[in-house]
């Protein structure tokens, strides 16, 4: 034997160690994390949220943990076995998770309602949003694991406690991909035990009103998404979710916002009084949007129109994407809005938004509920808002600018804050470079709409057809 193929042998030996080695270590990963534990055996908690049981599971733990979540109310029992699915079937819908205590009275006077959505950690901004809008909101929340759903609840339960006008207002609608399963097994790792478990969500249910947001999302972030989720919550189906967020609506009129966008205070009623004024409700396919301006954290909400123009001139606001994307809202000709009305007068057009810069147009707007809905074709991030915008163009509606009405995002945006670095920028990139060609075709199915819909005009008018070479 020489010491060449002793050598040989040597590590095939080791290889074939190493490998068993693994493959050892990889079941008994593989054992702990598909099996529920055991009480004693594992310092992890594991919460059944759902009333359709894990066979398998120790009647031991079932008591317990059902009696320390679902029986005492901390989180909601979600029937799996209703959902409705999208039309591409990628998310589970799940509609009236929780509804405003006063959802039908509020429907019997209002004929518009907010629709809005996010992830779970992003509805910190709803009892703002509610409280500056003042009637119904329609909220859709995506939720990519249970650690999310737990997490929800607390929210929730939080904000209906302090916050009465989310209780009686907010009405919430849940998506859930398709790929997490029906049975859901809360696994909270990063608490030690469950007695830790138990103490997290009865301080939670204890926090007293005035807790920050900070506080909260801290808290949160203790039982937030694991590693699973994260490619799930990073193709966040926007489109589905407005959709969602505004078919549940159910009133004649909808604003569909982001759900970071704060409306100035009582808009629901200055707008319900517009659109009862003879000019909207004679005006056909009429979309008007309501200017929203990112406003410098450090400043309190502007009272007024005039103190709002008065904060762009001292650079304290500036109109929603100035410097992150200025062609988005540029139709809506901000510098034209700031010299209208500058009275509080009750709501009415200031001017039309200009054709010419509507390539790309997103406004945030208010519109009957027959505009053409969002495409759900767009997934994660570019052309989700402005396809649309395209889409109800097509089809003849049209834009005007509302006055002195205005929401305002808090922050000012540029490109460097707006997208962590890292990770975040190259997945935003990847997406849209993927939508961006998506739109190259959706463009050329609205162009062809647009023909078709010229044709049957003229034949309507001349009883022919036109002659196509014209065009
Ligand atoms: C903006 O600021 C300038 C001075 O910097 C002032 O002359 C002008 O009146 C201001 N405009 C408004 C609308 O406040
Ligand atoms: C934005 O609109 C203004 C007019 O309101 C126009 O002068 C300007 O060229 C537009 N900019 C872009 C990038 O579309």
């Amino acid at each position: 034997m020489t010491v060449r193929t002793y050598t040989k042998l040597h590590l095939i030996v080791y290889l074939a160690i190493f490998t068993v080695c693994i493959v050892t270590l990889k079941a008994i990963l593989h054992k702990s994390t598909s099996e529920p534990r055991r009480r004693n055996e594992s310092p992890n908690l594991e919460i059944e949220i759902s009333d359709f049981r894990v066979e398998e599971q120790s009647v031991d733990f079932e008591e317990q943990t059902e009696v320390s979540l679902i029986d005492t109310g901390f989180v909601k029992e979600l029937p799996f076995y209703r959902a409705r699915l999208d039309r591409r079937r990628l998310i589970k819908i799940y509609d009236w998770v929780w509804t405003g205590e006063r959802w039908d009275e509020l429907l019997s006077s209002f004929s518009i309602c907010l629709s809005t959505q996010g992830s779970m950690d992003r509805i910190m901004s709803v009892p703002e949003l509610v409280e500056a809008w003042r009637g119904p909101v329609s909220l859709a929340v995506y939720i990519t694991n249970p650690n999310e759903w737990v997490g929800l609840n607390l929210l929730v339960n939080h904000y209906r406690k302090c916050h009465p006008l989310f209780r009686d207002y907010v009405s919430i609608h849940l998506a859930i991909p398709v790929q997490i399963e029906n049975t859901w097994t809360a696994d909270l790792q990063q608490l030690e035990d469950e007695e830790e478990a138990e103490k997290f969500v009865t301080s939670f249910t204890n926090l007293p009103c005035t807790t920050s947001d900070k506080v909260l999302q801290h808290m949160i972030k203790k039982i937030q998404a694991n590693e699973d989720s994260k490619l799930l919550m990073e193709n966040y189906p926007q489109n589905h979710m407005r959709n969602i967020a505004e078919k549940a609506c159910g009133t004649e009129w909808t604003f569909s916002t982001d759900i970071d966008i704060i409306p100035r205070p009582d808009s629901a009623t200055l707008l319900q009084d517009f659109i009862l004024t003879d000019y909207v409700q004679e005006c056909q396919q009429c979309a008007f949007v309501v200017p929203t301006f990112e406003l410098d954290i450090k400043q309190s909400y502007p009272a007024s129109k005039k103190e709002l123009v008065q904060l762009w001139n001292s650079s304290l606001a500036q109109p929603f994407h100035f410097d992150v994307f200025l062609k988005a809202h540029n139709a809506t000709n901000y510098k034209r809005w700031a010299r209208t009305n500058l009275g509080e007068e009750p709501i009415k057009v200031s001017h039309k938004a200009t054709r010419k810069y509507m390539q790309y147009y997103e406004p945030f707007y208010i519109s009957p509920s027959n505009i053409p809905e969002f495409q759900e074709r767009f997934i994660g991030y570019g052309f989700t808002r402005s396809s649309q915008t395209q889409e109800a163009l097509t089809e003849g509606w049209k834009f005007q600018v509302l006055t002195p009405v205005f929401a305002i995002h808090w922050g000012l945006q540029n490109r460097e804050t707006l997208i962590n670095p890292g990770n975040e920028k190259i997945i935003r990139r990847r997406q849209t470079f993927f939508n961006r060609r998506i739109f190259k075709r959706f463009m050329i199915e609205l162009e062809l709409r647009r023909k078709l819909k010229q044709e049957a005009n003229y034949e309507e008018k001349h009883g022919t057809t036109p002659d196509f070479s014209k065009y």
